[in-house]
């Protein structure tokens, strides 16, 4: 309910070393899955070996997947087990010889949130824009720019982060289907989740994008969060970016010159970007690319930069402090 940059919640069921296929199912075959599974649960296995002796993926998961109806049948002594009732998804993971035995209680991954329906050109996903967010020094109540905002999905996650609105509420997840866990611990995180929230601060939080198509795809997606009178987005080319005056926070992933745009055309955006930036004493900046030249085009050295991936991209997260720091009590200091 409240993780926002966590792929998975796994329950780890077991852990043993095994180096034959007998050892793997003796192991399984221990693991007390009627706890969680009734007799016609259906059962998926998934998972990988990773310097082990046992590195066949495909023989490995035949094995798992029959200790554990093997389980099942001698604890509900049935040989019928007709596989039509509630999914569990089972992961093991083999490393240097020691076997996990995971359930995965979330289902799809976190990232989906419930409210991006549609997906734009090359968007973030919603763990790592909020793992962005959250590795910046936004304020909630100061101005907030992504310049490249395409489907809106930083300044939607930082949105939620501001008002305190909990990532998991618009989605369900695979343990509310299972029979054997009490309803209650779900609707108890909800209840809390729905206490903490702040929606009736104003955010002044802002995307841009030159493409038409990618602000309403992130107006609806605002419209789709509840957040369609929080923030904005604007159809505007980054030339026209302005960041003089009031004092905020620039978060963005902007084209690579990979899937979007060429090198040379990047370059050039990311010179524009810049210029916008060199004068904006009151502003700091986080962007990701995996774009080799980005301080040279940008013109600045990155106060900090991090590595990030970006799905199985390798990227650089550069930081760019404010020159002054601002303190809640409105005062400015050097
Ligand atoms: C990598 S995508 C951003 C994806 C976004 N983070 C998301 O999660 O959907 C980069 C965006 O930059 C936009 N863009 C390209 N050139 C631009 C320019 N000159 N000014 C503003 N936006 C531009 C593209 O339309 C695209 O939507």
């Amino acid at each position: 309910m409240f993780l926002r940059t966590a792929d998975r919640v796994y329950i780890n069921l077991g852990e043993f070393s095994a180096y034959t296929f007998d050892e793997l199912f003796d192991g399984v075959l221990s693991i007390p899955f009627e706890d969680f599974m009734p007799k016609d649960a259906k059962v998926i296995v998934d998972g990988k070996c990773v310097k082990s002796k046992l590195f066949a993926v495909t023989a490995s998961q035949k094995i798992v997947k029959k200790a554990i109806m093997t389980r099942l049948s001698k604890v509900y002594k049935t040989s019928l087990l007709p596989e039509t009732g509630e999914e569990f998804k089972i992961e093991f993971a083999i490393f240097k010889d020691v076997v996990s035995i995971l359930l995965n209680t979330s289902g799809v991954g976190l990232h989906k949130r419930g409210y991006r329906d549609y997906v734009g050109a090359a968007p973030l996903k919603e763990t790592l824009a909020s793992a962005m967010v959250l590795l910046s020094d936004f304020y909630y109540d100061k101005q907030l720019i992504d310049p490249f905002c395409g489907s809106g999905t930083i300044v939607l996650e930082a949105a939620k982060i501001a008002l305190n609105i909990a990532p998991g509420l618009d989605r369900s997840f695979d343990f509310q289907n299972w029979s054997k866990i009490d309803k209650s611990f779900y609707q108890k995180a909800r209840e809390e989740a729905l206490d903490k929230e702040y929606r009736d601060k104003q955010l002044d939080f802002i995307g841009y994008d030159i493409d038409p198509k990618a602000i309403a795809l992130a107006t609806r997606h605002a419209m789709r969060a509840g957040l369609g009178d929080k923030v904005k987005f604007e159809v505007a080319s980054v030339k026209d970016l302005t960041l003089n005056g009031s004092f905020g926070t620039v978060i963005t992933n902007p084209p690579y010159g990979e899937r979007l745009l060429d090198k040379a055309e990047v370059s050039s955006l990311y010179k524009t970007l810049g210029k916008a930036y060199k004068n904006a004493d009151n502003w700091s900046l986080f962007l990701i690319t995996s774009a080799d030249n980005f301080e040279k085009d940008f013109g600045m050295r990155a106060d900090k930069n991090r590595k990030l991936y970006n799905s199985n991209k390798e990227c650089r997260f550069y930081e760019y402090f404010r020159k002054q720091k601002y303190f809640r009590n409105n005062t400015t200091k050097e």
